[in-house]
């Protein structure tokens, strides 16, 4: 595994993270056991892998938690959210404290390393800035939290409306943004900032729903040509697929995917989401390799560069 300075947390994160949420929540999503899934866990560990992200809203803490029984609570480092909303209103201050006493209790530990507020959307933000960041605060100086972070929905601010705002604020240390292939425009908006404030960067969305197979691509094709964002005559599913194919120095669209976001400048931790062993053996094998050829790169970035309203979900 190859290790990376996260920001000014100064963790050194793996550069693969195991994700615990996402379409598949370990497995849980569809229909693995949890035995199944804290086998992954332990798996990930094997690998090298020393970050993992969950959340209360994934159902997976206390697996987690189980999982990580009797590792020693320094080799790793445990990121998890609090959901923001609660019977259709934002949650207070002290109902994101008691959630932090709850995910502490799931995932059997005394401290998380980084808290995030979880899909935090535009129109929260000065609430944030009001109500939660004290409540994080408060947090971090019991020794509950070692740092905040803030993650961003995505699907709906496929833009990064709320982090452009974010990277600009003292507070964070470590944001979770979506970027792929198919929504490069974190690299315009987010990672110069977050760069120049030293704020940790971890990926989400590098593979999702769009490049886990190839209906899925032929789908969100079919989408982007519908909003005249590609040119069906120019680029077809086989064009498309020929960016990632032999000649390319991918292995598969999903070691495409993963290699591109590893090694986009400015990012920490590349997060993989999966229930599946054989997919964590392979993405782990994808996030080692080297970075793709230079022309593979640039005509990822030629054929998706110009997109910023989808997320790929
Ligand atoms: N707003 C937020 O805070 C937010 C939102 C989304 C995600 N996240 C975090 O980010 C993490 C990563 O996102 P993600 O889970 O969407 O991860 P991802 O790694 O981009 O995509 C995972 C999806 O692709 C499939 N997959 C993985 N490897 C594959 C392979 N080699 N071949 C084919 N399919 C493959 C997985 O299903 P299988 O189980 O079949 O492998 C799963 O459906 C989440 O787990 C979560 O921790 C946070």
């Amino acid at each position: 595994m190859d290790y990376v300075r996260l920001g000014r947390t100064e963790l050194k994160a793996s550069v693969m993270g195991l994700g615990c949420g996402g379409h598949s929540r370990l497995g849980q999503a569809t229909g693995k056991t949890e035995a199944e899934s804290a086998a992954i866990v332990r798996q990930a560990l094997d690998l090298g892998i020393n970050f993992i992200d969950t959340a209360e809203a994934y159902g997976t803490e206390p697996i987690v938690g189980r999982a990580l029984q009797n590792v020693p609570r320094h080799s790793y480092i445990l990121s998890t959210k609090k959901s923001l909303r609660q019977d259709d209103r934002w949650v207070t201050g002290a109902e994101l404290k008691a959630g932090l006493e709850r995910s502490l209790k799931q995932l059997q530990t005394d401290h998380v390393d980084i808290y995030h507020l979880h899909g935090l959307q535009p129109d929260q933000y000065d609430y944030a800035c009001s109500e939660w960041v004290p409540a994080l605060e408060d947090l971090k100086k019991q020794g509950k939290i070692r740092f905040s972070g803030v993650t961003e929905m995505f699907g709906r601010d496929p833009q990064h409306v709320m982090l452009e705002r974010a990277v600009q604020d003292p507070f964070w240390d470590v944001i979770m943004v979506g970027f792929n292939l198919l929504n490069q425009s974190a690299r315009q908006r987010v990672f110069p900032y977050t760069k120049a404030n030293d704020i940790g960067v971890l990926i989400m969305f590098a593979v999702r729903r769009a490049l886990n197979s190839r209906e899925n691509l032929a789908e969100m094709l079919q989408h982007l040509y519908a909003e005249r964002l590609l040119d069906p005559q120019q680029h077809s599913l086989e064009d498309v697929e020929a960016a990632f194919g032999p000649a390319s120095g991918a292995e598969s669209m999903q070691d495409a995917a993963y290699r591109f976001c590893r090694y986009e400048d400015g990012v920490h931790v590349t997060l993989s989401g999966t229930g599946n062993p054989e997919h964590l053996a392979v993405n782990h094998r994808s996030l080692l390799r080297p970075p793709l050829p230079e022309a593979t790169t640039a005509k990822l970035k030629s054929l998706f560069g110009h997109i910023d309203s989808i997320s790929g979900n």
